[in-house]
């Protein structure tokens, strides 16, 4: 057992990580570990941009953003930090700029803007440009922006090191196990303060835009120390994944003008959202095209539709739509300006699919994206584990393994990124003030001992059962049972399901019995926690008799906010899953009907 002692450790380099790492590393001794190489972290597959109000282009307000993020998630996030967000979004995106993230420019040297989905003009009520890009490649900028930034402030980076074990000693996080991939060792991080910036875990669905490493990790060793998670129910299925591959196709397509078209050659979503059409927040588009293939008008009977981003359907429906540019004059673009604005998506057609969308329709489906629900934190980064929001010493989560709450039942696009540049910063100061207070605690004679006994399950099961068939099996059953559309006897079959995948899972063995990156070992580990993440997410869905948001109830298809303006908690308590509730904070704009 080999021992590391750090004032701070944050686990994963994704855009959280590295922002937390940046800011606690100014302050306190600090180190990132991470099961990826820090550059290939998921926020590198983020796309479209990064929202705030700068009006580079148009006229914008944060209040704007604050509206349209509070009525986006379907009033359930919490006001008081969706407006902190907002807020600090324009100082963040200068902040990036000024550390050297090459955002695209306007003709005047401004930060371009994009117009992207439920984001407007809170006056006029058409799509505002608010997602400041890298071409399609922000999230990849952001990335490679902050690890440079890490590098230069000198922040220790234990790459590939998977923490498999969050340490609690007298009620405070006192740092993690890992396991080094290379070795195989386990190593342990004692630490005054962790921040977990783990990501999310939509590989629990069968179609998914999320990378192999999002197995929920985080929230699965938060629950088994006996804290609460939020809004488990709440995930989010982003309109354009390439079908079959679910590979994201940012909807900043949509915001340079591409348009969704039903396999009848219709565009439909004017029939859905008559005012921002397209550009709908992501679970009305997400219902809507479910809705056209459900109704027989996927293309060719099949569960798909296409995304028509050719320059002269772009020019068509903005005439239509009487699109403008900032200047007033009629929206144009060519297929030059496009493969500059989507170079990346160009490519993944060309590559994926082999076709070319300057000049054919992209076949698309919704798919599995981003996790609203998580470790519950405040606006600071600190974890909370009750209905009062009480502290949990030393423990802290920022990113899409976190839920603050600022996307409720239904996440803007852009906020992602926001979110987690926002949130890693002030979970990155609080860590490094309360390092800077605290003592480091004792650790147990063997802090490994808990982690040993999950690898030993995995290394001695009968070997009766294959974790790649109850991967298989749990993916397919969350897709098509506890997806866009729920209701309550499928979900209830699902759980049996998943309940069941559970027990055979403890059969398993993996074969690979070295100590060198032994993946099938920490696959293995990681399909455990998806399975705990599956179930949760299906019993919280089950219980939420509503539809909100991302969550959306064929029996029970209203919002009731009488019975269920309240965020869900639930705790994972011997084997059963405890279920209560914590108050939504509404500061100014009290409930109402969502209009797009
Ligand atoms: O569509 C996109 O580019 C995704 C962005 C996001 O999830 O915020």
């Amino acid at each position: 057992m080999i021992t590391h002692q750090f004032e701070v450790l944050v686990v994963g380099a994704g855009g959280a990580g590295l922002m937390a790492g940046l800011y606690a590393s100014r302050a306190a001794k600090t180190a990132i570990i991470t099961k990826l190489y820090p550059t290939r972290s998921h926020t590198g597959t983020a796309q479209g941009g990064i929202g705030a109000a700068l009006g580079s282009q148009e006229e914008d307000h944060p209040e704007w953003h604050t509206y349209d993020t509070v009525k986006g998630s379907d009033y359930l996030g919490d006001q008081d930090a969706i407006e902190f967000m907002c807020n600090e979004a324009v100082p963040a995106v200068y902040e990036l700029e000024h550390m050297g993230l090459p955002f695209d420019r306007t003709p005047d040297g401004k930060i371009s803007q994009r117009p992207f989905g439920g984001h407007t003009n809170n006056v006029t009520g058409k799509p505002v440009r608010r997602a400041c890009h890298a071409a399609d490649r922000t999230g990849h900028m952001i990335l490679q922006t902050l690890y440079q930034q890490c590098i230069k402030n000198n922040v220790t980076f234990f790459d590939e090191f998977q923490a498999v074990d969050l340490l609690m000693v007298n009620g405070a996080a006192a740092g993690v196990v890992a396991i080094e991939l290379a070795t195989g060792e386990m190593h342990v991080f004692h630490a005054k303060a962790v921040i977990f910036a783990t990501g999310g875990h939509g590989r629990i669905w069968e179609i998914t835009s999320n990378a192999y490493a999002f197995t929920g990790d985080g929230p699965s060793m938060v629950m088994r120390r006996g804290l609460p998670l939020e809004d488990m129910e709440f995930f989010q299925f982003h309109p354009t994944g390439i079908y079959k591959l679910g590979i994201l196709i940012t909807e900043g397509v949509r915001g340079e003008g591409g348009v969704l078209i039903n396999g009848k050659g219709e565009r439909f979503m004017p029939k859905y959202a008559p005012h921002v059409k397209d550009l709908a927040s992501r679970d009305v588009v997400s219902r809507a095209i479910y809705t056209e293939i459900r109704e027989g008008r996927g293309v060719n009977g099949q569960n798909y539709v296409y995304l028509d981003a050719r320059p002269e359907s772009i020019m068509k429906y903005a005439a239509e739509d009487g699109r403008t540019n900032p200047d007033g004059t009629p929206y144009k673009i060519t297929a030059e300006e496009l493969l500059k604005k989507l170079p990346d998506i160009v490519d993944f057609n060309r590559v994926y699919l082999g076709i070319d969308p300057m000049t054919q329709m992209m076949p698309i489906q919704p798919t599995a994206h981003y996790t609203m629900g998580g470790i519950p934190t405040n606006k600071f980064g600190e974890v909370v584990i009750d209905d009062k929001n009480t502290v949990h010493p030393g423990l802290y989560a920022a990113g899409e393994c976190a839920c603050v709450s600022v996307h409720g039942a239904n996440r803007l696009g852009t906020n992602s990124l926001l979110d987690l540049i926002v949130f890693g910063k002030h979970a990155g100061l609080r860590a490094a003030e309360y390092a800077n207070q605290a003592d480091f605690e004792k650790l147990p004679d063997d802090p490994t001992a808990e982690a040993r006994a999950q690898f030993d399950g995995l290394r001695n099961g009968s070997g009766k059962e294959n974790a790649f068939d109850i991967s298989r099996e749990m993916k397919k059953v969350m897709f098509d049972e506890v997806g866009i559309y729920r209701s309550g006897t499928v979900m209830e079959s699902a759980i049996d399901k998943v309940l069941e995948l559970k027990e055979r899972f403890k059969h398993v063995r993996v074969s690979d019995t070295g100590k060198i990156f032994n993946t099938e070992l920490l696959n293995g580990w990681e399909l455990g926690n998806m399975l705990d993440v599956a179930e949760l997410v299906a019993v919280c869905a089950l219980n939420r008799t509503e539809s909100r948001g991302g969550h959306t109830r064929e029996d029970y298809p209203n919002r009731d906010d009488k019975n269920w303006l309240k965020h869900t908690l639930a705790w994972s308590k011997n084997g059963k899953i405890e279920i209560g509730y914590k108050p939504v904070i509404i500061t100014k704009y009290q409930p109402k009907e969502r209009v797009y």
